[in-house]
């Protein structure tokens, strides 16, 4: 039986922001979303969370999730907040105690950690690190049994030496902390309640410390200030693509790949520097992204290839489809086998049949396409008229030439040719020719100019 309580009343100071630092993000997500998101399966119960700055602004941003947000008004220290919890706490529960502020946390080192936790034993998750400086001290007897854990503020020079420190993740039995929280005292250095002084507590009533190392450094880290909360978002990223290179994936350069969501890819998949995954993203076999790309919440089907400097959002695309470069499918785009999108052209809402292909240069909004259609470069749909949005409809085979306004609504049927140049505003039938521009003249004689001297 489980009790989760975080600890995210904190101000973070150091961040300079508006925003309470555990909604800064890692990855396009809040810091403390990481931390529920590795917590929450581990529990049926909700999740508690304390907290104080901003403490509207946190509950408003997690309302989604299960959670049991419980106000500390007054920061007075580690142990203070987890004070807050105890009414929460089931009486024969384990409580694992985690930060907001500790994104990188895994599941399976909270799982090790969970077991050390017992009626007449405690877990401690601590790290060894080259530079301990700021972190409380892990204090062990000759014995090699950990008594306490001195803060830096606190420590002698003797124990400023230690390089093990407390990462502050531990387990509990709630039944213990019922016990020893409410003795605790702000007789120390900074005058804060330190959830630290359970475990000299513990020592004292012959409950042992037991401790675990993380798998990986990287879980242990906070976010204090922005260099920081960069150094994490490149661990992370770093660890994704890993993920990704291990599955067969091709990162041309995996220092500079980005993902904020969820990336699944087939196999063969190559992606060149630069380019920003959001959302869920799926992607077929073979599929090719180029260099710059920004692909947002998109199904990309097998062997297409999305050339370099090529935005998709809210897009769906089959087999075979060929975008870019310098091409954008705004949301809405559907893009059947072999269509192409080409250089600067933009789509929304816009479904494109089979083969079809906008090479350059236009605008398809609020538009289907049939099968093998051609439009030529700087063709329009017009389908704003200031207030209202319409539709157009293209038939198969229609060839539409270049520089063409279709002001919709409007409809042209299977077969149709539209000539280059022509601002079309009604519909047009079935293998028509539609040319409305005006004709050309020839001047003969013509005389230019000249410079008056
Ligand atoms: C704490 C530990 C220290 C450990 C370090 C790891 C104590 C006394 N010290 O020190 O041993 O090495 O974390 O990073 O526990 N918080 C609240 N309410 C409060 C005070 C803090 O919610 O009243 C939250 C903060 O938002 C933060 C976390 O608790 O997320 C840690 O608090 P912080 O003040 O940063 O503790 P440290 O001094 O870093
Ligand atoms: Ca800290």
């Amino acid at each position: 039986m489980l009790d989760i309580v975080i600890l995210a009343a904190g101000k973070g100071t150091r961040m300079q922001s508006e925003l309470p630092k555990v909604l800064h993000p890692i990855a396009g997500k809040p810091l403390v979303e990481h931390v529920i998101q590795a917590a929450m399966p581990l529990t049926d119960q909700p999740i508690n969370i304390i907290v104080g700055h901003g403490a509207e602004t946190v509950s408003s941003a997690m309302q989604s999730y299960p959670i049991q947000f419980i106000e500390q008004k007054q920061q007075l220290g580690t142990g203070h907040a987890v004070q807050q919890a105890l009414p929460f706490l089931r009486d024969s529960a384990t409580v694992l105690i985690l930060y907001g502020d500790v994104p990188l946390i895994q599941q399976d080192t909270l799982k090790l950690l969970i077991q050390q936790a017992s009626a007449s034993s405690l877990g401690l998750l601590t790290v060894t690190l080259e530079d301990s400086t700021g972190y409380g001290r892990i204090v062990r007897n000759e014995a090699g049994q950990v008594t306490s854990i001195v803060e830096q503020k606190d420590a002698s020079a003797e124990q400023l030496k230690i390089k093990e420190v407390n990462t502050g993740i531990m387990a509990v039995k709630a039944d213990h902390l019922k016990e020893w929280l409410p003795a605790l005292s702000n007789n120390n250095a900074q005058g804060e309640y330190y959830l630290t002084d359970i475990i000299a507590t513990a020592c004292s009533h012959d409950i042992s410390v037991n401790t675990e190392q993380p798998a990986q450094e990287w879980e242990v880290l906070g976010v204090n200030d922005r260099r920081q909360q960069a150094q994490l978002e490149r661990i992370y990223q770093q660890n994704l693509a890993n993920q990704l290179m291990q599955s067969g994936v091709t990162l041309l350069d995996p220092a500079r790949f980005d993902c904020r969501g969820s990336l699944t890819a087939g196999r063969d998949v190559k992606i060149d520097v630069n380019c920003i995954f959001e959302g869920q993203v799926v992607l077929g076999n073979n599929v090719t992204i180029g260099a710059n790309c920004v692909i947002k919440n998109a199904q990309i089907g097998d062997n297409c290839q999305i050339k370099e400097n090529t935005i998709v959002e809210d897009s769906q695309l089959e087999h075979d489809c060929v975008v870019g470069p310098f091409a954008r499918l705004r949301p809405g785009t559907t893009l059947a086998a072999q269509a192409k999108i080409g250089n600067f052209v933009e789509t929304k809402k816009a479904t494109i049949g089979r083969g079809s292909k906008v090479n350059h240069l236009s605008y398809v909004g609020d538009a289907t396409l049939g099968k093998d259609v051609n439009v030529g470069a700087g063709t329009i749909t017009c389908n704003y008229d200031g207030i209202n949005k319409h539709q157009t409809e293209i038939g198969d085979r229609v060839f539409v030439g270049s520089n063409t306004a279709l002001v919709a609504p409007i409809t042209l049927e299977d077969g149709v040719t539209v000539a280059a140049g022509s601002t079309l505003n009604r519909s047009v039938e079935k293998d028509k020719l539609a040319i409305a521009r005006s004709s050309q003249k020839a001047v003969s004689g013509w005389q230019r100019p000249t410079k008056k001297s």
